[in-house]
């Protein structure tokens, strides 16, 4: 099992939390969906024959580009790869880019599961956030897509916003679920290096969210999914059961993927490679055949990180048979000892022969896993 993620990089506007490699020029479009056609054909062997379940177009804005666009891609994808029958195909959309004309167009394309980038229910928040749309265009957005036959549709938010205090959140999580969708991806805000909202932060002009409001919204989030029958399967990851995201999983499940385009990244077990993150490069060294990508040789020890990394933050856990199987005996040894002060403390649970991190865990989840890594 393999997935493969395209990354479509153009924005209209630039968010102010978002690190994310993006451009707000379009001038490059029609030469980037050129290249990227060139290196799916490129890529044919990273993972040798394994099947594709799972095709992820993320961004930046994927609904910038024509659904027509994004169709030539997957049918690229399926010519040249080992592609499942009812492969996931997911697209990331803004809600603004929404419009009767647009999903008429996705109706004509085999994307079968919508991401779409909500972010919050208050104007207040979204102008704050430098977003383009406001909270109507949500609804809106919503209802269109339902109404043209697309159940599969997962919703983002962002909370631990400045400002936001827990009766905004209990409000958006009330908008959130009357939209009757059926997966929903909640990030707490980061600051990230280079982004307005951590100049902001630096210059006073925000103030972060205290520790105190963050564990209070994070566990209204937890009780009010399961109020609304949504699985908690992975740290910012709510889903009604079955409807998890495939694509999502595999990442967290260690699956091997292919990462098409500027800034994607890849990873097929022993190495990690990262695509060059400019656009003009990246079109450039694609078009001459020359290498577009820096790679990572992964050592034992960053394997079973990654592993504690991934797996610590989903329902399932870590497979305890398959660190045992996989990896020397030291490594299995060293999670055994470390684990049980945690087990002690409640914070760890070992359930048929996985490593989970418990309820009252995932608050310090952090914290949890630096303890469990291999130095
Ligand atoms: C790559 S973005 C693209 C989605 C789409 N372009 C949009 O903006 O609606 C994926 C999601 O990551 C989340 N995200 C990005 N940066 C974040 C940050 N600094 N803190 C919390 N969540 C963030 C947002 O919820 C966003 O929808
Ligand atoms: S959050 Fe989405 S729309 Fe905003 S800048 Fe990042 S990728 Fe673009």
């Amino acid at each position: 099992m393999s997935g493969i993620y395209i990354h479509i990089p153009f924005c209209a506007k630039k968010c102010f939390y978002c690190d994310f490699y993006t451009t707000l020029s379009l001038k490059h479009k029609k030469d980037y969906l050129i290249a990227l056609s060139q290196e799916i054909k490129l890529r044919k062997n990273y993972i040798k024959n394994k099947e594709i379940e799972t095709i992820y177009f993320g961004g930046g804005t994927p609904s910038l580009i024509k659904p027509s666009e994004i169709q030539s891609l997957i049918s690229e994808i399926i010519k040249i790869f080992n592609v499942k029958n009812n492969v996931e195909i997911t697209l990331e959309v803004n809600p603004d880019d929404i419009n009767l004309q647009y999903v008429k167009a996705l109706k004509n394309t085999d994307i079968n599961r919508i991401s779409i980038g909500l972010q919050s229910f208050s104007n207040e928040d979204l102008k704050l956030m430098n977003r383009r749309h406001q909270s109507e265009e949500n609804n809106k957005a919503v209802k269109l897509l339902q109404n043209q036959g697309y159940t599969n549709l997962s919703g983002d938010l962002i909370y631990g916003l400045p400002k936001m205090n827990i009766e905004g959140w209990k409000n958006n999580l009330k908008k959130f679920f009357a939209l009757n969708i059926s997966h929903l991806s909640a990030y707490h805000l980061t600051y990230e290096p280079n982004t307005v909202f951590s100049k902001f932060l630096k210059k006073g002009k925000i103030k972060e969210v205290s520790e105190d409001k963050s564990i209070q919204q994070f566990e209204l989030l937890i009780s009010e999914a399961k109020k609304h029958n949504f699985v908690h399967y992975e740290t910012s990851n709510f889903a009604k059961e079955g409807q998890y995201s495939k694509h999502n999983s595999a990442y967290w499940k260690q699956t091997h993927y292919i990462g098409i385009g500027a800034s994607a990244h890849s990873y097929n077990g022993n190495s990690r490679q990262f695509n060059v993150s400019n656009i003009s490069n990246y079109i450039k060294k694609v078009r001459e055949g020359k290498c577009f990508f820096e790679k990572e040789n992964l050592s034992i020890r960053d394997q079973y990180n990654d592993n504690i990394i991934t797996s610590l933050r989903t329902m399932w856990g870590l497979d305890l048979i398959y660190l045992k199987e996989n990896f020397p005996r030291k490594y299995y040894d060293f999670l055994i000892e470390k684990s049980e002060k945690l087990i002690a403390q409640k914070l760890v649970i070992k359930e048929n022969e996985s490593l989970k991190i418990t309820a009252k865990g995932k608050f310090i989840e952090d914290s949890i896993l630096l303890e469990l890594f291999f130095e």
